[in-house]
């Protein structure tokens, strides 16, 4: 199959995201020697710093290296300032860019840092991880957590491009490439039921790896949020708050557990089961599509229910209040209104909640 290409249309801030199987010439601008620092982060920086720098040189830039520990705890302001102290010392101008090689969290940051150094420099986005190919390249959100909450601090910046190759994923931990595919059924639920149904009927393809089958997954998902971000880029209008399905119980289980056990896309896992069982109490969607959407998932090795005690309701139920996507300090939830259609801002009573806590729970 050859190269994909989607387009995210947003005016002047328009980008193509392409989908390769190798790195090179790695961007679509052309570089005229101009300098780009390339930021990745310890783990990735070994697999594919040296690749992914030929590349960029092949298309004509002059390429610094940063590199950053790996892991969510590197996504905050000190690390922020340190990037910056290497934009300086590398001599970036305006005319230079940003390249995020790796995951979500080096995207974030460097994204952050693309936004912030100078006013604003090109970004080139070259994710590694299949939560970043489907979900966190796309759309423009950038940013850096705070001691008080994640990415509390950051802007909208799209980037110039993106550029996905298929290859890194050979080498993404087994439940780091799981905890994607958790975002790749979200995307289906919300938006679009025949994606949905095919995925069903594709999981062993996609546990394997399969090349021809990941290419059209993450083309569809990229497609789907791009049109999402076209309506609502700036999360204004509703639109965007529907890829939040699944994750007001997710964010707040991540935090109850501290960010440790679960990684973000299993707690999603959980949370699109939470939010599914609510669907159901409110007449959009069946017993049996639940019981469908807890087998899928599980097919794809993702988990289904939290092992917690009984007690820790009160800390989660605290903390779907006060997750910062809450209008006005109510609970709100996305919820199915079919399999393919979701609705935001959502109102559910404590009886259901809880109630669903008991299933959810083990
Ligand atoms: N901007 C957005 O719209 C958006 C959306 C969703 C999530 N996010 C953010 O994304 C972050 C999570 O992203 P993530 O799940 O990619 O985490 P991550 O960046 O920490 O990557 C997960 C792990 O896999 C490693 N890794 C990445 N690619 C690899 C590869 N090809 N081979 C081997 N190892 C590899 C990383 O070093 C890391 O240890 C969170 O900070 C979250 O807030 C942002
Ligand atoms: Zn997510």
């Amino acid at each position: 199959m050859n190269n994909e290409s989607i387009n995210v249309n947003l005016g002047e801030r328009s980008y193509a995201i392409r989908i390769t199987r190798d790195f090179g010439p790695l961007s679509a601008l052309p570089g005229n020697g101009r300098k780009t620092l390339l930021i990745s982060d310890t783990n990735v920086t070994p697999l594919y710093g040296e690749a992914c720098r030929t590349a960029l040189q092949a298309a004509g830039f002059t390429v610094i290296p940063a590199t950053v520990d790996a892991g969510e705890l590197s996504k905050n302001l000190d690390v922020t300032a340190s990037l910056y102290n290497a934009c300086t010392a590398a001599g970036l101008d305006r005319g230079s860019s940003i390249t995020a090689l790796g995951g979500g969290v080096v995207g974030d940051l460097a994204g952050f840092v693309a936004a912030t150094y100078l006013r604003g420099l090109d970004f080139i986005q070259v994710p590694t991880s299949l939560l970043a190919m489907v979900d966190s390249s796309v759309g423009g959100k950038t940013g850096v957590n705070l001691a008080g909450g994640k990415n509390l601090v950051g802007c909208f910046y799209q980037p110039a491009e993106v550029v996905v190759n298929l290859q890194t994923l050979k080498t993404l931990p087994d439940r780091e490439y799981q905890s994607g595919l958790a975002e790749v059924v979200k995307y289906g639920l919300i938006l679009d039921g025949d994606f949905y149904r095919q995925l069903s009927d594709t999981t062993t393809a996609l546990r394997a790896l399969d090349d021809d089958e990941l290419a059209k997954v993450i083309a569809r998902c990229c497609t789907l949020k791009a049109a999402v971000v076209t309506r609502d880029e700036h999360e204004r209008c509703g639109q965007r708050a529907l890829l939040n399905f699944g994750h007001t119980f997710g964010h707040a289980v991540e935090a109850w557990s501290g960010y440790q056990g679960l990684l973000h896309g299993e707690a999603v896992a959980i949370g699109m089961v939470f939010a599914a069982r609510l669907s159901q109490r409110y007449g959009g969607l069946s017993g049996e599509e639940v019981e469908r959407l807890e087998r899928n998932l599980a097919a794809l090795g993702l988990p289904i229910r939290l092992t917690a005690p009984a007690d820790a309701w009160t800390d989660i139920r605290n903390r779907m209040q006060s997750d910062k996507k809450s209008a006005g300090g109510r609970l709100q939830f996305v919820l199915l209104d079919g399999i393919g259609r979701a609705s935001a801002n959502r109102r559910v009573t404590e009886t259901d909640l809880t109630e669903v806590w008991n299933v959810i729970r083990h």
